[in-house]
């Protein structure tokens, strides 16, 4: 048999969460080509504004001979590039201008997350991720660059608040007492699988506590345009990115290090496309753009994102419809859940709901979360399980309610009718208990 790394191999390891995944990823409901297919309400993919992205990319494809080349290397196209940094003047509020200078395109934000870990530390260093985290960090700190994704466990204390940096403190101790040293803090700002804001003193206390460590700071900021209003959140905290503070007052800046994406907030997780924002470490800058060249984002990505950054009344129209529309999905979906009992976290950002169906479980195990996961993906719709964010609870699930009004219908009723039946099996052997 010809030779194989073990580092690639490592990555084949048998993982029964996979399994699911792969199932529902290959069996994907669609109107008309599958409509027996399962409704994916799993993958974090906003799905309001389709139509509008479409229309726009198609209307102003029109590229040139120019697109078919590598263009101007890897740290992208000058004009996405100033272009991004006039929108993350606008939206980010830095301290501090951002140029095209401070930002390096990339194919995906999980890329730029590959990128980082690749140039923060050695294979057997850590990176430490809060619990519950976007499943997607896995991959991307530990496939290649071979960095641990380090877990930070909370307990009962809020993730997304200031008590919950103690947290990050004491793994980071833990870590280095059991040999792995930490290089960095990752987070997903507004959280991913919990669908809210991080508050300002969490955020502080992070830029303090990174620099205290002298360790890195990486604020994944990918849904930075996502919040909406409801009436669990009538005004929704607006979105703070770690750049807006003063950050020479908290931390040397080179250690702070920003990632936007035309994924969410442009409803396009297809286009693969996305930035790294660091405005202030030249030489981390250096590295990045060093293994760029092997993500580096299509030109037709470019130039399509490019058109969208441009065009300002097109922005000014869409942005408002797309949280609009976000809401009308929300508000739909959480009477779904209140009808049916089911406790959910009030979102106010993100595209999903983390919902708890631990009432569900036939016991409390990871088995158990599983067993019923299968359930719904067998009955055609598919949450994502808890336990691939690495909950701290057996029964959470993540819903994401960005979805298109019938396939999400259809999804809800789907899902109401596995709850309804575990409901009743659950009922009747307590009565079976009793008797
Ligand atoms: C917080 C976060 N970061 C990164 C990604 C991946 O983004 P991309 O598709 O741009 O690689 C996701 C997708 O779900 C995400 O939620």
């Amino acid at each position: 048999m010809s030779y194989i790394s073990k580092r690639a191999l490592d990555n084949l390891t048998p993982n029964k969460l996979h399994e699911i995944r792969s199932h529902c990823f290959h069996n994907q409901y669609d109107a008309q080509n599958n409509p027996d297919g399962i409704v994916a309400l799993a993958v974090a993919e906003n799905k309001l504004m389709r139509e509008e992205i479409v229309s726009h990319i198609n209307k102003n494809m029109n590229i040139n001979p120019w697109h078919l080349t590598y263009g101007q290397g890897p740290q992208g196209d000058p004009a996405l590039r100033k272009a991004l940094a006039s929108f993350v003047q606008e939206v980010f509020k830095p301290s501090t201008e951002i140029t095209d200078s401070h930002i390096c395109i990339c194919n995906g934000a999980g890329s730029a997350v590959d990128n980082l870990s690749f140039c923060m530390g050695e294979p057997g260093d850590g990176i430490l991720v809060g619990r519950p985290l976007y499943v997607g960090f896995f991959p991307d700190i530990e496939a290649r660059a071979k960095i641990k994704p380090v877990l930070v466990p909370f307990g009962d204390v809020n993730p997304t608040s200031a008590a919950a940096v103690l947290a990050y403190e004491e793994a980071f101790h833990r870590s280095n007492a059991a040999g792995v040293t930490i290089r960095a803090i990752l987070i997903s700002s507004p959280h991913n699988p919990l669908g809210r804001p991080y508050s300002n003193e969490f955020l502080i206390g992070m830029l303090k506590l990174c620099s205290k460590l002298n360790i890195h700071l990486i604020s994944d900021e990918v849904y930075a345009k996502s919040h909406f209003p409801s009436k669990d959140v009538p005004e929704p905290p607006p979105f703070v990115s770690v750049l807006s503070f003063p950050l020479e007052r908290y931390i040397d800046p080179s250690l702070v290090h920003v990632i936007y994406a035309m994924s969410k907030d442009f409803c396009a997780n297809g286009t693969r496309i996305d930035a790294l924002i660091s405005p202030f470490n030249v030489q981390l800058m250096r590295s990045f753009r060093a293994v760029a060249s092997f993500t580096r984002a299509s030109q037709l990505a470019e130039h399509s994102w490019l058109n969208l950054l441009t065009d300002k009344p097109f922005l000014e129209t869409y942005f408002p419809l797309f949280q609009a529309r976000m809401t009308n999905a929300y508000e739909f979906t959480t009477s779904f859940l209140r009808e049916k009992n089911i406790p959910y976290n009030p979102a106010s950002v993100t595209s999903f709901i983390w919902i708890d169906l631990s009432r569900y479980l036939r016991e409390d195990s990871l088995d158990a979360e599983l067993e019923l996961n299968w359930r719904m993906a067998r009955e055609g719709v598919w949450l994502a399980m808890g336990a691939s964010f690495a909950s701290e609870r057996n029964g959470n699930f993540r819903l994401t309610f960005a979805t298109p009004w019938e396939e999400l219908k259809l999804g809800l009723e789907r899902l109401m009718k596995v709850l309804n039946e575990v409901e009743q099996e659950i009922n009747q052997q307590m009565h079976f208990r009793r008797y």
